[in-house]
C-alpha cells in the first residue's frame, strides 16, 4: 500500500516535471491572459471583452504583440480575420521564434495582402539555428477577408504542421538523422505583428500601398496556446506527442497533396536560380 502510494506520488511528480502546462486552462484564453502589446498600444484595441483584438495599420505605425510565454513543443493556433478590399503592401505576420539571436529557430506564417479581388498569400518559412531561406507560397482558396478563419502550428519531436482551417499546408519533418536541422532545443515564443512592407510582398513589390484606404483592420480571436513551457522538451504524455500527430492522417495528407498541387504558387525547393542543388530536406518527402 505505502508502496504503491510512493509510486504514484514520484508519476505525478514526474508528469508535472515532464510539462508544465499553462496555469489557465480555459480555453481559449483572453488577450491579455496570454499575451501583451509590444509595438504601439495605441494600435491595438481588445473587442468583446479581451476575447478579440483589433489591429490598426496607418502611417504612422503598424503594431505587435508576443505571448507571455515561450514553448517548447505544442500547438498554437487562433482564428484572423485579414484586412478586406485592398490590401497590397500590407502584411499580417503570426510567428513562432525564439531568442532573437543568431541560431534562432523561426515559424513563420505571413499573410501578404493584394489588390482587391486578387488572391491573398501564405507565406511559410522555417528557420533553425539562425538559418532560414525556405519560404513557400499559396494562395488561400477563400477570401480571408470575409470572416475569421483559423491558422495553427503543432511542433513536437516528429514534425512541424503549418494548417489553415485543419488543412495542412507545410509540413516540415524532422530529419536530423538525414543531416536536416531541426528546431528542438530552443523554447518560442508566439508573436504578431502588421506591418507595411511593399517593397516585396505583393507581386514582389510591384503594388504599393495604397494610403487613400488606411486605416488597415486585422482581427483575431480565439487564443490557443497548448505547449510545455519549461525549457527542455517533454518527453511523454503531451497530446501533441500521441500518435495520431506523430505524423499526416490520410485525409490530411490527402488535403496537404491538393493544397501543394492546386495552390501552391512558389517552393524554394524548385527555385533553380536561387538553389541550383535545392537543399537536403527538400528530398526528405513529407
Ligand atoms: C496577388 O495577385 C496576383 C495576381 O492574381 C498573384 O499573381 C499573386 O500571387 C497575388 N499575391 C501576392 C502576394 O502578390
Amino acid at each position: 500500500m505505502v508502496i504503491s502510494l510512493q509510486f504514484l506520488l514520484v508519476v505525478s511528480l514526474c508528469v508535472q516535471l515532464v510539462c508544465f502546462l499553462p496555469t489557465s486552462t480555459a480555453k481559449p484564453a483572453t488577450f491579455l491572459q496570454d499575451f501583451h502589446v509590444t509595438w504601439s498600444e495605441t494600435h491595438i484595441k481588445q473587442l468583446e471583452n479581451g476575447d478579440a483584438i483589433q489591429l490598426l495599420l496607418d502611417q504612422s505605425s503598424g503594431c505587435g504583440f508576443a505571448s507571455k510565454n515561450k514553448y517548447l513543443y505544442g500547438r498554437v493556433s487562433m482564428k484572423i480575420k485579414l484586412i478586406p478590399g485592398d490590401s497590397a503592401g500590407t502584411v499580417t505576420a503570426f510567428y513562432m521564434s525564439s531568442e532573437k539571436t543568431e541560431t534562432r529557430d523561426e515559424l513563420d506564417f505571413e499573410f501578404l495582402g493584394n489588390r482587391s479581388g486578387q488572391p491573398y498569400t501564405v507565406q511559410t518559412n522555417v528557420f533553425a539555428g539562425g538559418k532560414g531561406d525556405r519560404e513557400q507560397r499559396v494562395n488561400l482558396w477563400f477570401d480571408p477577408s470575409a470572416a475569421f478563419h483559423t491558422y495553427s502550428i503543432l511542433w513536437n519531436r516528429h514534425h512541424i504542421v503549418f494548417s489553415v482551417d485543419e488543412v495542412p499546408i507545410r509540413v516540415y519533418k524532422n530529419n536530423e538523422a538525414k543531416g536536416v536541422p531541426y528546431p528542438n532545443t530552443q523554447p518560442m515564443g508566439v508573436y504578431s505583428t502588421l506591418w507595411e512592407a511593399d517593397n516585396w510582398a505583393t507581386r514582389g513589390g510591384l503594388e504599393k500601398i495604397d494610403w487613400n484606404k488606411a486605416p488597415f483592420y486585422a482581427y483575431y480571436k480565439d487564443f490557443d496556446m497548448e505547449g510545455c513551457t519549461g525549457a527542455t522538451p517533454a518527453t511523454s504524455n503531451n497530446w501533441w506527442d500521441a500518435p495520431l500527430y506523430q505524423q499526416l492522417g490520410p485525409a490530411q495528407a490527402r488535403n496537404y497533396k491538393w493544397v501543394r498541387v492546386n495552390h501552391m504558387v512558389y517552393d524554394y525547393c524548385t527555385d533553380k536560380s536561387r538553389f541550383p542543388v535545392p537543399p537536403k530536406e527538400c528530398f526528405a518527402g513529407i
